[in-house]
């Protein structure tokens, strides 16, 4: 059944000059338990179209469905129902770790102690058992990340959107949390949107890649089976066409 349906979508910006066009007739849609990756050239609007998953923008036209309801209109459905872990972690200063985690509880008014319960679980899961205490400001760049991780489970969320998480950290650590991410992922059963522009880590974690062109529309939706990824020359094939695929539609500069 299809969980997320992108049809025909648009987006265009009009930010102070001419209008900007970031999202250009975009159609996919994303199955229920699917961990579909999305890759594209920098700029090409992978935020601007996550941002529309999250109901954070409205589409300039088409349509954008979770569960036949549109997360821009529809929010008090969504409330609890979506999650994202961003490129920065976007956590509040002032709270501790534990209350970063904690933070959708609250929203959803999850009562003490079983807010702090939950949160403590998510932060051990994720490796900051002792942590709890900290400030943001007292962790490395992967343990922000590792507390967005477990803020985003927390609320046991049906849909987890990550958009480019790991890709400032460095790679030894981008690898494990990726590693952590794709199995969370696998035991909760989560539908995920895994936004990249590397196009290994596309193929490393997605049951299907989706490669956009500039701006943003579908240019191929490949599936990647389990046997490919563990086929050093399937994976270089593939990796390969997409760059071509992307390459051709090297936007005019
Ligand atoms: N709120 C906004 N107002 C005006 N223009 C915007 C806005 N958000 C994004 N854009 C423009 O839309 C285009 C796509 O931006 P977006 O952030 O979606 O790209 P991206 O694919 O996520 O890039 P990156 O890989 O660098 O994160 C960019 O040219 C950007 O400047
Ligand atoms: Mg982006």
């Amino acid at each position: 059944m299809a969980k997320i349906k992108c049809c025909n979508l648009s987006k265009i910006f009009n930010a102070g000059g001419d209008p900007f066009e970031a999202v250009s007739d975009l159609s996919f849609s994303v199955q229920t338990g699917e961990l579909v990756s999305v890759v594209g050239r920098t700029g090409c609007g992978k935020s601007s179209t996550l941002h529309m998953i999250l109901g954070l923008e409205r589409p300039t036209s088409g349509s954008l469905t979770i569960d036949d309801k549109e997360p821009y209109t529809d929010f008090g459905y969504f409330r609890g129902r979506l999650a994202a872990v961003f490129q920065t972690d976007r956590l509040l200063p002032w709270r501790k770790t534990i209350d970063n985690v904690a933070y959708g509880l609250e929203i959803l008014r999850v009562p003490e102690p079983d807010r702090r319960t939950r949160a403590q679980g998510w932060l051990e899961r994720v490796g900051l058992g002792g942590f709890e205490n900290a400030y943001p400001y007292q962790l490395s760049g992967g343990m922000r990340q590792r507390v967005g991780i477990a803020r985003a489970f927390c609320v046991e969320p049906e849909v987890v959107l990550c958009d480019e998480a790991f890709g400032h950290l460095d790679q030894v650590t981008a690898t494990q949390l990726r590693g952590d991410f794709l199995e969370l992922v696998r035991e909760t059963g989560k539908t995920s949107v895994f936004i990249t522009h590397d196009i290994d880590e596309a193929i490393e974690l997605g049951n299907r890649v989706l490669v956009l062109g500039k701006p943003a529309r579908l240019l191929m939706d490949l599936t990647i089976s389990e046997q490919m990824k563990r086929n050093l020359t399937a994976r270089d094939e593939m990796k390969t066409r997409i760059l071509n695929a992307i390459e051709a539609n090297r936007p005019v500069d």
